[in-house]
């Protein structure tokens, strides 16, 4: 057995657009996220060389680090929320009320799954924490000494850009980032599995066990679910303010979003060592 992934994600990202209606924001995706095509090649390779040997604890520790931080951004779309029903509460006409505050809901459906509503309130922090612990037998990756700089300027900049740009750009952020990490599950889950199987002698249920973090999202496509959310979110935000999110700045999104996780990931990949 080798580290063979059959799909890509810009693959696993076509069948997303594919069921799209037409819309300005399936356009956009669709152009825009081809052109990233180097970069998603870029963090496909960075997998596979993270899954592709046994590496000491302290190197994978970077990665389980460094990875989270791209992730689990329950905190921001809680501030996304709370802006949109911030609007709601102010706002006098009873349809554009209800506009704001479904905005807010559909929003914040995006978190149920990472907060465990429906799972037992089991977290998908948790779930992580379990993850990481399947591969290490311990915590030491949430020190601060494996914190990788720029990922920890990719989750500021979610959390920045959430909380304090403007609405229709922390509404791009959060379907940008859903779109993208199905496309990051789906390809993860195969270099992981051969990574927890081969070098860390996982099998069968405890295998399960051990990438349940990965899986939960491949096998139930919260993503995609998560993505379409937004879409919902976008169009009640729009109803309720008359402002049209454009072309413009999905791809303006997209190109920043792709940019910052890059730059995170090859900053990781430098701790394990040359290619
Ligand atoms: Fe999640
Ligand atoms: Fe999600």
């Amino acid at each position: 057995m080798s580290l063979l992934v059959k799909r890509s994600m810009l693959e696993t990202m076509q069948d997303v657009i594919d069921m799209l209606p037409p819309s300005v924001v399936k356009e956009a995706i669709a152009t825009t996220m081809s052109s990233k095509k180097e970069s998603f090649a870029k963090i496909e390779a960075i997998f596979r060389k993270v899954c592709s040997k046994k590496y000491p604890n302290k190197t994978l520790s970077f990665f389980l680090n460094g990875w989270k931080a791209t992730h689990l951004k329950m905190l921001p779309i809680y501030g996304l929320s709370c802006r949109l029903n911030t609007l709601g509460f102010e706002c006098k006409n009873p349809a554009q009320k209800l506009d704001y505050l479904e905005a807010s809901a559909f929003n914040s459906s995006t978190s149920h799954e990472d907060l465990g509503l429906g799972f037992d309130a089991i977290s998908h922090g948790r779930l992580y924490d379990e993850f990481a612990y399947a591969m290490l037998k311990n915590d030491e990756w949430k020190l601060s000494c494996y914190d990788t700089k720029e990922a920890n300027a990719f989750s500021e900049w979610v959390y920045r850009s959430m909380l304090l740009n403007t609405i229709p750009y922390a509404l791009c952020i959060n379907m940008v980032s859903e779109f993208y990490n199905h496309a990051e599950y789906a390809y993860s889950y195969q270099t992981f599995k051969y990574s927890m199987e081969k070098f860390y002698n996982l099998q069968g249920n405890a295998l399960e066990d051990a990438i349940r973090y990965i899986d939960v999202h491949n096998q139930y496509e919260t993503e995609i679910h998560h993505f379409l959310a937004v879409l919902n979110s976008i169009q009640k935000y729009e109803d309720a303010s008359g402002e049209k999110i454009t072309k413009e700045l999905i791809t303006e999104v997209i190109n920043t979003y792709i940019d910052l996780i890059l730059i995170a990931f090859e900053s990781i990949s430098k701790k394990f060592g040359k290619d």
